[in-house]
């Protein structure tokens, strides 16, 4: 269907009543699904049933999610939609194969991928993550990382959602993706029943304290970064893994960072790290970015103490690098120019190694 007739097409629909009343969400929806089926060919032939080199029953062998939108269905112009049906079946798969696209992991749209979905099963304790090589404005390609080895015949994984989001994710698989995650991480917090909310989010408090002791990086980290368990996590700890106190160190990580606050930027930072190394997977991106920023946070400390020397902070500055550009070099380059790998060189050059 040639730009110009589409276009038309848009413009009748982006008058109507029932569009305007749309989530700006749900808007993109309707053109992400107008776009595709625009683009179906009218060969009147039927998909064939599986072959994954057909790419309409490549899509429709995806896996439906458990609910759909009429609302949407009906803005769609007749032209576009000769089988409502078929509208159907392909926007049902769109919400249920819907992968975030980041570029240095920061969320810049979203889309879908049939190959990837057919392929990889999810886990929130994933061996793998894709990541997105922009060739062009339009042409987004997924690549998927193993982040450890992986033996033959294991099933390579990935996650769907955020692994952080130990409380919300499994309420998101059930209405969202219609499955229940019976991965190690799920089996067990579904184990620890309700998650209480941490008595005082302070990182001075003893939950913080007594967090960072246990996964053993207590105001800094060794040459090998701790895997600590989530199955022998104590009783008293569960707290953490209220997902408002992730989101309470995070910020206040940052905000104390920003500010030049280094006696809370520092222990803030090394508590974040904790809590990423118990709910992220071995080599997860996210930790790899997280030192980084601690790496950071800890040079600017060094510079704003006037010590010079080798200094705690400057040991520290170095070790955190090391493992950020180890952990980030596996999951290799993402999205356009100037990504954390360009900053991890800097900040070696300031270091002096
Ligand atoms: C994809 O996910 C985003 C973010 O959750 C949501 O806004 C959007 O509506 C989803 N699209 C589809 C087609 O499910
Ligand atoms: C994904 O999981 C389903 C259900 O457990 C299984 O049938 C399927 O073979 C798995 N897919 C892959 C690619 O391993
Ligand atoms: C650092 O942050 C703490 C906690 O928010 C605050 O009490 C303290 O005054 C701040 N110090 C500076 C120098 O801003």
């Amino acid at each position: 269907m040639n730009h110009k007739r589409i276009c038309k097409l848009y413009n009748k629909m982006i008058s109507l009543v029932e569009f305007r009343r749309l989530a700006p969400h749900e808007r993109m929806d309707v053109f992400l699904l107008s776009h595709f089926l625009a683009r179906i060919p009218r060969t009147g032939s039927e998909p064939l049933d599986g072959d994954i080199n057909d790419p309409l029953s490549l899509f429709l062998s995806l896996l439906p999610a458990p609910k759909t939108a009429p609302e949407i269905l009906a803005i769609l112009p007749n032209s576009l939609t000769p089988q409502e049906d078929l509208a159907m079946s392909i926007y049902s798969r769109f919400n249920n194969n819907n992968f975030t696209i980041h570029s240095h992991m920061n969320t810049i749209g979203h889309g879908v991928f049939p190959l990837a979905s057919r392929l990889f099963n999810h886990s929130c304790a994933p061996n793998a993550a894709p990541r997105y090589i922009f060739t062009s404005p339009q042409s987004v390609i997924m690549e998927v990382v193993a982040l450890r080895d992986i033996t033959p015949g294991e099933e390579v994984c990935v996650p769907y959602l955020d692994p952080a989001l130990t409380q919300s994710r499994h309420q998101a698989f059930q209405y969202t993706y219609g499955f229940t995650c019976e991965c190690h991480s799920c089996i067990l917090i579904r184990k620890f029943g309700q998650i209480p909310r941490p008595d005082s989010l302070d990182v001075t408090s003893s939950v913080s304290e007594a967090l960072r002791s246990y996964v053993g990086v207590d105001h800094m980290v060794g040459a090998n970064l701790p895997e600590p368990s989530l199955a022998d996590l104590p009783a008293s700890l569960r707290c953490v893994l209220h997902e408002s106190y992730m989101e309470h160190l995070s910020e206040q990580f940052s905000k104390a960072s920003h500010e030049g606050n280094y006696s809370i930027a520092v222990p803030s930072g090394f508590t974040l790290l904790a809590l990423y190394l118990l709910v992220y997977p071995h080599n997860y991106p996210q930790i790899g970015l997280h030192l980084l920023e601690l790496a950071k946070t800890n040079w600017n400390a060094l510079v704003s103490s006037e010590s010079s020397g080798e200094t705690e902070a400057k040991v520290q500055a170095r070790i955190t690098l090391k493992h950020a550009q180890r952990i980030l070099s596996i999951y290799g380059r993402e999205g356009d120019e100037h990504g954390p790998l360009d900053e991890i060189q800097q900040l070696e050059k300031l270091l002096g190694e």
